[in-house]
């Protein structure tokens, strides 16, 4: 691996068996004869991310960013393909991760700093910082179980930036939380990336706080990564298929509905929609094709 290389995903894929329901699920540890139907979530895909460096994640829903980051973060394991991490991760996956529901809000600062390799010590000298930057009150005292979202959000932000993480991972769990609680989060997250040289994995369907933070940007579809490179270029891609996705949904809805007037009247009228909706079908397609193969040639 190169000097300052701190994350190397190596041409990794991700394939998740899905099973009819959980019995078979079950069953399917066992046995190989189980029927099972493959979902490959993320496609031999490799990227490397250099210390200090702030990429952002675009794709549709499901287009594999949280399965990349779960690898990445260790909760999950590739099917094929090596992923080397040289730092220490912290990471604010979806909002339920990371805590033990049974214990107090203190004592999961102390369970996630020992997770991240943290000395006691250390974690005691971050502990004031961390539950004021949660603003929970009285609740740091209370098990998880007992916490609203936006307050299990909270706590979780806490622990994950202030911890000194070598790399930060943020996977949409600043959508949630209040307006205030937000910005404050977006605030540090600028500061540990300037003055700490926090490497920044970021995950967010809003472009613009992407832009906020990120130089760089990899857009994925359907598990394939099909941009890597530099941010504004990420986000017009996404934009572009965001907005070719949406045309298509309008012309079929268009063509269906000449559609059903056409059978009703069998108007000239009706006939032409018809064919115009079609048109505009075609058009969108075709931008959408167009779209996949631009993005491919990277
Ligand atoms: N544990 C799992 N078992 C089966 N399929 C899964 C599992 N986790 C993810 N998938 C599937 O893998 C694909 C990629 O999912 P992933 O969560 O990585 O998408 P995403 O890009 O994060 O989407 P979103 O924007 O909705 O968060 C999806 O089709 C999803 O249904
Ligand atoms: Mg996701």
């Amino acid at each position: 691996m190169k000097k300052d290389i701190i994350i190397d995903f190596n041409h990794v894929t991700k394939r998740f068996k899905l099973y009819k329901n959980d019995k078979k699920r079950l069953l399917g540890v066992f046995s190989k004869k189980v029927p099972y139907k493959e979902k490959l979530a993320v496609r031999d895909v490799t990227f490397q991310v250099a210390r200090g460096e702030t990429v952002a994640f675009f794709g549709r829903n499901g287009a594999g960013k949280s399965t990349i980051l779960k690898m990445i973060t260790g909760v999950s394991y590739p099917t094929k393909g090596t992923i080397d991490v040289r730092g220490r991760v912290s990471a604010l996956l979806e909002l339920t991760s990371g805590f033990d529901p049974e214990l107090t809000g203190r004592e999961n600062i102390f369970l996630k700093g020992q997770l991240c390799g943290l000395l006691d010590d250390e974690i005691k000298s971050l502990e004031d910082e961390i539950i004021e930057f949660a603003d929970i009150g009285e609740y740091i005292d209370q098990p998880v179980r007992t916490y609203s979202s936006g307050m299990r959000a909270r706590l979780g932000f806490a622990v994950n930036v202030n911890i000194r993480p070598e790399i930060l991972i943020v996977d949409e769990a600043l959508s949630v939380g209040d307006k205030e609680f937000r910005s404050k989060c977006l605030d540090r997250v600028n500061e540990v990336i300037e003055n700490d040289n926090v490497t920044l994995l970021f995950v967010t369907h809003s472009t613009s706080t992407a832009k906020q933070f990120c130089k760089r940007g990899i857009y994925l579809v359907n598990g394939q990564l099909k941009y890597d490179g530099d941010i504004d270029q990420a986000i017009a891609l996404y934009e572009d298929a965001g907005k070719a996705a949406k045309r298509r949904r309008r012309a079929k809805k268009e063509l269906a509905l000449a559609e059903a007037e056409f059978a009703r009247t069998g108007s000239e009228e009706a006939r032409l929609k018809m064919e115009e909706a079609q048109k505009k079908l075609d058009k969108a397609r075709a931008m959408i094709r167009e779209l996949n193969k631009v993005g491919s040639e990277q």
